[in-house]
């Protein structure tokens, strides 16, 4: 399904509620709450809303456990660009979550022993039981997490390739589009499939994208299309990323 707002400050508003009210509903029967996390221009108004939630509302993380849907490879974690930096500037240092608990695919991983450290982050997914809650955006191409067109619908956490159109979409965050990481770890599309429920969230001006990932056939070339398959999955889109839609 669909859910269209008239701003992205409203439809970002809804998504921190909805998280809020997971993180409060498993606190209350003492369980760990489990969330998929999102980094981008996208979700950033959704956790500034989780930060305030925190600060005026008593919202405590003291029972999350996080995991990133990807990082930039190879990347320091403490550059300006990882999303390791971008995750505590916008949300974890803001807020009551145990550093222990927080997963974020590395950058620094060796390369030779890419695939164990990418095996391991899915097991400690299983491990606490599978994510509760995943947020995603979305790329033009309708890529999710850094699963680029063609990513197999099997797809585990694995090293991939970043389309150049990703690395121009993400070069305002680099000096220039020559310093864009050309890999990136991303957690695979079966990984994402496997969470209890979805939010995926688009604003401005992907209403082609969203059109073509909620209402045509379902292809690996569009890989948010997948999400069609899975049974608990919202677009949480603003009017201008509704306009394709018929
Ligand atoms: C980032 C991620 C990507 C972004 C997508 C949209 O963790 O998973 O799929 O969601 O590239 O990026 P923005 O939000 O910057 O338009």
């Amino acid at each position: 399904p669909v859910k269209i707002y008239s701003s992205s400050k409203d439809g970002s508003k809804y998504v921190a509620g909805e998280i809020a009210a997971l993180i409060r509903e498993k606190q209350q029967k003492g369980e760990k709450c489990v969330l998929g996390l999102a980094t981008g221009s996208t979700p950033i108004s959704m956790y500034a809303e989780l930060v305030r939630m925190h600060r005026e509302e008593g919202l405590s993380f003291a029972n999350v456990i996080s995991f990133n849907l990807d990082e930039y490879y190879p990347i320091e974690k403490d550059a300006f660009q990882s999303y390791w930096s971008f995750m505590h500037r916008h949300l974890f240092d803001h807020v009551d979550i145990d550093p222990k608990n927080i997963h974020i695919p590395s950058g620094q991983w060796p390369k030779d022993e890419i695939k164990k450290y990418c095996a391991e982050y899915d097991q400690m997914i299983e491990e606490v039981g599978g994510i509760d809650l995943q947020i995603l955006g979305i790329g033009k191409n309708g890529h999710i997490g850094f699963n680029e067109p063609g990513s197999s619908i099997h797809s585990k956490t694995r090293l991939v390739n970043l389309d150049n159109t990703t690395r121009m979409a993400n070069a305002y965050e680099f000096q220039n589009i020559s310093k864009v990481p050309r890999l990136a770890v991303t957690m695979g599309i079966s990984v994402i499939m496997k969470a209890r429920r979805i939010l995926l969230m688009g604003w401005g001006m992907k209403g082609k994208i969203i059109a073509l990932s909620v209402e045509a056939d379902v292809t690996e070339q569009v890989p948010a299309s997948i999400l069609q398959q899975h049974d608990n999955c919202t677009f949480v889109i603003d009017e201008a990323a509704s306009s394709e839609l018929t």
